[in-house]
C-alpha cells in the first residue's frame, strides 16, 4: 500500500522545482552524536515523509534496530547476529563481552608494541574490510601519527604493491601486520608468504615469527599456514563482517601507529552513535531517516549512483570505503528467502574529495544528462588558517546551490549580455540535483567514528527496506572461483572454456 503510494507521488514530485520545495524549509534538520543531517534540497514533501514514515512503521524498521542490538540472527544466510557495535559499546552483560573483549586485547596489544619500541616501521597487509577501513583512519589523522613510527599498507595481489611497501625498510625493524577474518584470501596470504620470506631470509625463521602479527577469525589456518612457526595471533570475532571490521583487531596497525588513546576516542563517538540509533524514535534518527532517503531516492526516483563529496582533507579516502560497506552490503537482488528484492537496490556510491572533484567530474554533475544525489561532508573545523577553511566551506555550499538551483538562460544573458546565443546556451545549468549535507564541527577521531557507525547503520537499514541481507556477499565468490581456474591457462595447462577469455589469453601473452 505504502509503495503503491510512494510510487505515485514520486511520480507528481519530477516537476517540482527543487529549489522551492527547499525554500519551504519543511526538512527538520536531524542531528545524533555531534553530526547533522540536512536534506531540505532533496524531492521530498511533508507527505512523502510521512508515507515513508508509515513504510517503516509497516515493515517494522524500528524491529530491525532492535534486533541489531539484541543480537539476534541478522544475518540468515550465515545463521549469525551482527555484532560490530558490540566492540564498541561497553558490554550489558555477557551477551557480547567476547566479542569486545577482542578490541580491549588488541589495544593491550598496540600499547604493548609502543611500549617496546622494537619497531620503526609496520606494513599492514590485508584486503577489502581488513584493508579500507585502517587506510580510512590512517589518512584521516595522518598529522596525529606517533613520531618515528612509519605505516605502509598492501593489499594488491600485484606484486608491486608489495614491493613498494617494502622499499627501503630494514627487516630488524619492521613489523609485519596480516590482517585475514577468513585467512583464506588469496591476495592477502599471497602477499603475506612473500612479506615472510622477506623477513626470513633476513632473520632466520625463528627471529622473523617475531616480527609477524597476525588477525583471524580462523586461527586454525593461520596456525596450518604459519607451520609450526609460533607468530602472535590476535582474534577477529566471527560475528563481524570484514567491512563492518574497522572496530576490531583488524586495526591494531593504526591502533598502534596513532596510539591506543585515539583509537578509544573513536571507538566512543561510534558508541555515542549507536546510543542515537538505538534510542531516537525513527523520525528522528539519522540512520534511518538516511535509509529511507536512500530507499526513496534509489527505488522511487530512479536515481542510480549518490555522489559522497568530502569536503574534508581527513575524509578523502571515504567514498572508497564505503564503496565496500555500501555495495558489497546491498548491492543484490534477491533476499534471503530466495525471493528477487521487490524494487531496485543499492544505487552505485562514488565521489571524492572536494574541493578536488571540483576540476574534474563535478562539470559532469552539473551539467551532464544524469541526476545524481550528492552527498556533501562538511567538517570545517578549527584550523590556524581561516582563509582556506572558509574557501573549502564556501564552495562547498556554492556547489550545491548551484546543483539544486540551477543557472537559466535568462539569468546567463543577464549577467553576460554580450554572449552569443550558442555561448549563452552552453553555460545554462539545468538544476533540480538533489543534495544532503551531513556536518560536523571538526573532524576528531571521536566524529570519524561516529560518521562510521553511522553509515554502518543505514546501510543496514536500508538493506531491511529493500528486503536484501546486508551482511552476505555470495557476488564476489564466483571471480574467486573462476581465477582459480584461469591461472593453468594462463600457465599454458589447458583452454579456457569462454571463447571471448581464450581470445583475450592470447593476446596478452
Ligand atoms: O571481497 C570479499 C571479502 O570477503 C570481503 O568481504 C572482505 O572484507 C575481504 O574479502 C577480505 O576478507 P578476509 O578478511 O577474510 O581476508
Amino acid at each position: 500500500m505504502t509503495i503503491e503510494t510512494l510510487k505515485s507521488l514520486s511520480k507528481s514530485i519530477q516537476t517540482q522545482s527543487l529549489q522551492a520545495l527547499a525554500a519551504r524549509g519543511s526538512r527538520p534538520v536531524l542531528s545524533g552524536a555531534g553530526w547533522k543531517a540536512d536534506s531540505s534540497r532533496q524531492y521530498l514533501t511533508p507527505e512523502i515523509s510521512d508515507t515513508l514514515l508509515a513504510h517503516a512503521e509497516a515493515i517494522n524498521l524500528q524491529g530491525a534496530i532492535d534486533r541489531l542490538f539484541n543480537a539476534e540472527i541478522v544475518n540468515p544466510s550465515e545463521n549469525r547476529p551482527a555484532l560490530h557495535w558490540a566492540l564498541r559499546m561497553v558490554p550489558d552483560g555477557d551477551l557480547t563481552a567476547s566479542e569486545h573483549e577482542t578490541t580491549v586485547k588488541a589495544l593491550a596489544k598496540a600499547e604493548s608494541l609502543l611500549r617496546a619500541g622494537d619497531f620503526s616501521a609496520i606494513v599492514h597487509i590485508g584486503i577489502g574490510g581488513s584493508d579500507f577501513g585502517p587506510r580510512l583512519y590512517a589518512d584521516a589523522f595522518a598529522d596525529r601519527q606517533v613520531e618515528g613510527l612509519e605505516l605502509r599498507f598492501c593489499a594488491n595481489v600485484d606484486p608491486l604493491d608489495l614491493d613498494l611497501a617494502l622499499r627501503g625498510l630494514s627487516p630488524a625493524n619492521t613489523l609485519i601486520i596480516g590482517i585475514s577474518k577468513s585467512f583464506g584470501t588469496e591476495e592477502t596470504l599471497y602477499n603475506l608468504g612473500r612479506a615472510r620470506k622477506w623477513l626470513e631470509s633476513a632473520l632466520g625463521a625463528e627471529k622473523a615469527s617475531e616480527h609477524l602479527l597476525l588477525v583471524t577469525a580462523n586461527p586454525e589456518r593461520a596456525t596450518t599456514w604459519l607451520d609450526g612457526t609460533p607468530a602472535t595471533t590476535l582474534d577477529m570475532p566471527i560475528s563481524v563482517g570484514g567491512r563492518y571490521s574497522i572496530w576490531s583487531a583488524a586495526s591494531v596497525a593504526v591502533m598502534t601507529a596513532f596510539g591506543p588513546d585515539t583509537f578509544k576516542a573513536f571507538l566512543a563517538g561510534a558508541a555515542e552513535m549507536d546510543t542515537h540509533v538505538k534510542s531516537a524514535p525513527v523520525a528522528e534518527n539519522l540512520a534511518a531517516q538516511l535509509a529511507l532517503l536512500d530507499f526513496w531516492n534509489t527505488s522511487f526516483m530512479g536515481f542510480g549512483s549518490r555522489a559522497v563529496l568530502a569536503y574534508s582533507r581527513r575524509l578523502r579516502m571515504l567514498p572508497t570505503y564505503l564503496q565496500q560497506l555500501e555495495m558489497e552490503s546491498n548491492g543484490k537482488s534477491v533476499g534471503p528467502d530466495g525471493d528477487d528484492a521487490p524494487l531496485s537496490t543499492a544505487p552505485l556510491l562514488w565521489g571524492g574529495e572536494g574541493s578536488v572533484g571540483q576540476h574534474s567530474y563535478h562539470q559532469w554533475l552539473h551539467q551532464g544528462t544524469h541526476i545524481v544525489p550528492a552527498e556533501f561532508i562538511l567538517s570545517p573545523g578549527s584550523h590556524s588558517d581561516a582563509d582556506g577553511v572558509e574557501a573549502l566551506t564556501a564552495h562547498a555550499l556554492a556547489q550545491a546551490e548551484v546543483m539544486a538551483n540551477g543557472r537559466s538562460l535568462e539569468d546567463v544573458k543577464a549577467e553576460e549580455p554580450d554572449l552569443p546565443e550558442h555561448i549563452a546556451r552552453q553555460k545554462v545549468h539545468p538544476g533540480g540535483r538533489p543534495s544532503t549535507f551531513l556536518s560536523t564541527h571538526e573532524l576528531t577521531p571521536d566524529r570519524l567514528g561516529a560518521l562510521i557507525a553511522l553509515f554502518e547503520h543505514r546501510t543496514y537499514l536500508a538493506g531491511v527496506l529493500w528486503e536484501i541481507n546486508s551482511f552476505d556477499q555470495w557476488g564476489v565468490e564466483r571471480g574467486k572461483t573462476m581465477a582459480t581456474r584461469l591461472k593453468p591457462v594462463l600457465r599454458g595447462e589447458g583452454q579456457a572454456d569462454d571463447a571471448a577469455t581464450a581470445r583475450l589469453i592470447e593476446q596478452i601473452s
